[in-house]
């Protein structure tokens, strides 16, 4: 690398930092201390302190949950750490192919593929599933892996409308012509807001407009903030509006506390991932003992156990919201565990997330791009492993702000 280019690098990263959305420097986690007394559990920093974290994804705090710990360990120890290859090289195990078959009947459909990540498996879907006569049809504000994906997959017309706008969606289609396939694709939980896309109405829309394309129209839905966090049993966004998508991604990430992505629909499409989808074909699959703690977190949610970790999440969740309510603040309504504190302007944003850390507390701001201009926000996102003396000690900090 020329000393030009290391100058250049310099000046862009400059620039991030005169935006004030540096995130690059990352909290060091240096140990997880266990739920104490009335409190739940702790991240140790580096910086010595103890935090409670109100920002992770792991709504159902499955992470730490000696079932899925144990699974890990076991495979890890019979199968060794890393998966070896790709899948179709020698890098599938027993336990890649059992969690296939256990999520394909968690959301009981035909057939299920793993990915290394969500994002992996959305970007490798829409690129497999994309002919030179496909149109896409996307939610502006859908996961930066489909915007990524749609470019990779270079469809033949590709429209966008205005996050959650039905009447521009139904307008899009109207004006799709000369395609054989329609992908209409949105995430099921927006993460930034916690809302959701009404995907009852999308899949009526999307089955009034089939009949004019050859291959059809299609609802391919990324639920990775959704399952695990919705639902009467934690099925996402499809349980609680009560229909079904063509093609189901979602992560093994978030609420399942592990790692991967994966992709549920009929067996046709998964054969297709496993033969076209570039991300799956070249890329090492998560390891065997991932695969084994991700079947036995979905055991685990799809059980009692599961249903009172879910009615704890929707209790603590409430409680946030309704608190911040009360202290006169402004959030979103919804269910979903991702609450925002809407602030609207940057810098007391920051000072707001600088004011939660002095307290304890880690949350994340987030501006623009990341959000739309003008909506500034703190992203307050519940877990089941919260207690309700952490979330009162979220709402005194933010009493004293
Ligand atoms: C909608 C959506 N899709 C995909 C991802 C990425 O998930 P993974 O970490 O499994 O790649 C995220 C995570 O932020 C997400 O919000």
């Amino acid at each position: 690398m020329t000393a030009r280019l290391d100058e250049a690098l310099r000046a862009q990263v400059g620039a991030v930092d005169e935006r004030g959305t540096a995130k690059r420097h990352e909290p060091v986690v240096v140990d997880l201390l266990p739920a104490k007394g009335p409190k739940g559990p702790r991240l140790l920093l580096d910086d010595g302190r103890a935090y409670l974290r109100m920002n992770g994804n792991g709504y159902l705090g499955l992470a730490t949950h000696p079932a899925v710990v144990w699974a890990e360990e076991q495979a890890t120890r019979r199968y060794g750490s890393g998966p070896g290859a790709v899948r179709f090289i020698s890098g599938t195990t027993r336990e890649h192919v059992a969690l296939e078959e256990r999520l394909a009947a968690f959301h009981d459909r035909p057939a299920a593929i793993v990915f290394s990540a969500a994002y992996s498996a959305v970007v490798g879907t829409l690129a497999a599933l994309t002919t030179p006569a496909t149109a896409i049809v996307s939610d502006e504000l859908n996961h930066n892996c489909i915007i990524n994906g749609m470019r990779l997959a270079q469809p033949a017309r590709k429209a966008v409308y205005p996050h959650l706008d039905l009447e521009r969606l139904a307008a899009e289609l109207d004006a799709t012509t000369g395609v054989d396939r329609v992908l209409v694709v949105t995430d099921g939980v927006f993460s930034m807001r916690g809302d959701h896309a009404p995907l009852r109405e999308l899949a009526e829309l999307a089955a009034a407009h089939d009949h004019r394309f050859s291959d059809g129209v299609t609802l391919l839905v990324d639920d990775s903030h959704g399952v695990g966090a919705l639902g009467e049993t934690g099925r996402g966004t499809e349980e609680l509006c009560n229909t079904r998508s063509g093609v189901l991604v979602a992560t093994l990430g978030k609420a399942l506390g592990v790692n991967g992505g994966y992709v549920v629909g009929s067996s046709a499409l998964v054969d297709l991932l496993r033969e076209t989808a570039p991300t799956y074909v070249y890329s090492n699959p998560i390891t065997p003992g991932e695969a084994a703690a991700a079947r036995a977190a979905v055991d685990v949610l799809d059980s009692e156990e599961g249903s009172a970790l879910l009615a704890n999440l929707q209790a603590r969740t409430s409680q946030l919201r309704e608190g911040i309510t009360a202290l006169g603040l402004e959030t979103l309504p919804g269910r979903h565990p991702v609450v925002p504190l809407v602030v609207r302007d940057t810098a007391r944003t920051r000072r707001l997330v600088t004011h939660l850390r002095d307290h304890g507390i880690l949350a994340t701001g987030l501006a623009y791009p990341v959000v739309p201009r003008g909506e500034d926000e703190i992203r307050f996102q519940v877990s089941a492993s919260h207690t309700e003396a952490d979330i009162a000690e979220v709402l005194e900090a933010l009493a004293t702000a």
